[in-house]
């Protein structure tokens, strides 16, 4: 979402990430209101350029903000550009400021910053002084749990960007059947096998599952898992008594201990006698986030070729 641009001058609204910002209420800024309003880019970088949105772009700031959904708390990686000044927190802490004047390029700034399970709120306050107006901003999932989805193409702003790819439908699918089963990359056959091929069996086997669900739906099973959880497959929680924390789908239980299928798709077995709490959460076990380890393309491509998985294919 992308509010803005006004005159640097009047100061910058106060953005609390904890009070459930309302991007369908207008904010005050010095005598004006203004709105905030979708944006989305399909660069790698989550490059855009405000300049076409807005009528002001000398001496103007606009604020950009991105929510994030993890299912567990991490640290990850960021990298970000920006034409001209930047301002950036994360849950409300300031983790980069720039406030000269530069052109842009992809890697002019760095870091680590640690998500929480749950609701995170990127702010990027973008300025211009005058000339192009750019920022770009990606965020990457190295959560020890995700590390397989280490590479990070994808913007922070850009959901929708890849819902709308998705929705084209004229991926390939041949190579989306490629991606799926990459041993590097977005990691899908670590949880899931399709008819034969594969073994893995920590989410559901997804042969048919183009016959199942329409485009959309299948579109919103990888964008937002958590929107509707096969039954079967939802996560489990567990404590031990040594302070540990595991989380997955129970895969078998006997009298003696526990079977979880882990996010990156290894099978833990812990004794039962060790659980101190156990829990069942409403997340998927399917972790979110994981158009951030594709391009829009190949994203196209992936529903191509899981909309090509009905019950007789090979
Ligand atoms: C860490 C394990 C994991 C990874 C990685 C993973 N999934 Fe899943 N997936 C699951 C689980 C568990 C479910 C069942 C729970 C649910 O419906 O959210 C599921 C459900 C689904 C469903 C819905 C199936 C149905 O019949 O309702 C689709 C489609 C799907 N995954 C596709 C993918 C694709 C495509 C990828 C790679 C981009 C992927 N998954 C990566 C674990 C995973």
């Amino acid at each position: 979402m992308i509010l803005g641009a006004w005159n640097q001058e009047l100061g910058v609204p106060e953005i609390d990430p904890n009070a459930g910002l309302d991007f369908g209420a207008p904010v005050r800024i010095g005598d004006r209101e203004f709105r905030w309003r979708e944006i989305a880019t399909d660069h790698p970088l989550g490059r855009f350029s405000p300049a076409e949105s807005f009528d002001e772009t000398s001496g103007v700031w606009a604020l950009a903000v991105a929510i994030i959904d993890r299912p567990q708390a991490g640290k990850v990686r960021w990298q970000l550009g920006s034409d001209d000044q930047a301002v950036v927190s994360v849950n409300g802490r300031v983790v980069y400021e720039f406030l000269g004047d530069r052109g842009w390029g992809a890697d002019q700034g760095s870091g680590e910053a640690e998500l929480i399970a749950g609701r995170n709120v990127v702010v990027f306050r973008t300025g211009n002084s005058s000339g192009p107006w750019e920022f770009g901003m990606a965020i990457g999932g190295t959560d020890p749990q995700f590390a397989f989805l280490e590479v990070d193409p994808s913007s922070v702003v850009g959901l929708g960007a890849f819902r709308e790819r998705g929705l084209v439908g004229d991926g390939d699918a041949a190579r989306g059947a490629e991606l799926f089963f990459a041993a590097e990359g977005i990691g899908c056959a670590k949880c899931h096998a399709v008819g034969k091929q594969g073994s893995a069996d920590i989410g559901p086997n997804l042969l048919g599952v183009g016959a199942k669900y329409p485009r959309d739906e299948l579109i919103r099973s990888i964008l937002e898992p958590s929107n509707r959880i096969f039954s079967g497959y939802e996560m489990t929680i567990v404590e031990t008594d040594s302070g540990e924390t595991i989380q997955g789908v129970v895969r078998s239980e006997t009298a003696e201990s526990l079977v979880i299928g882990d996010a990156k798709g290894e099978r833990i077995t812990i004794p039962l006698e060790s659980i101190v709490a156990r829990e069942r959460s409403d997340q998927s076990a399917m972790p979110s986030g994981l158009e951030k380890g594709m391009t829009p393309d190949d994203f196209a491509d992936l529903i191509a070729y899981l909309e090509s998985l009905k019950e007789d294919s090979p």
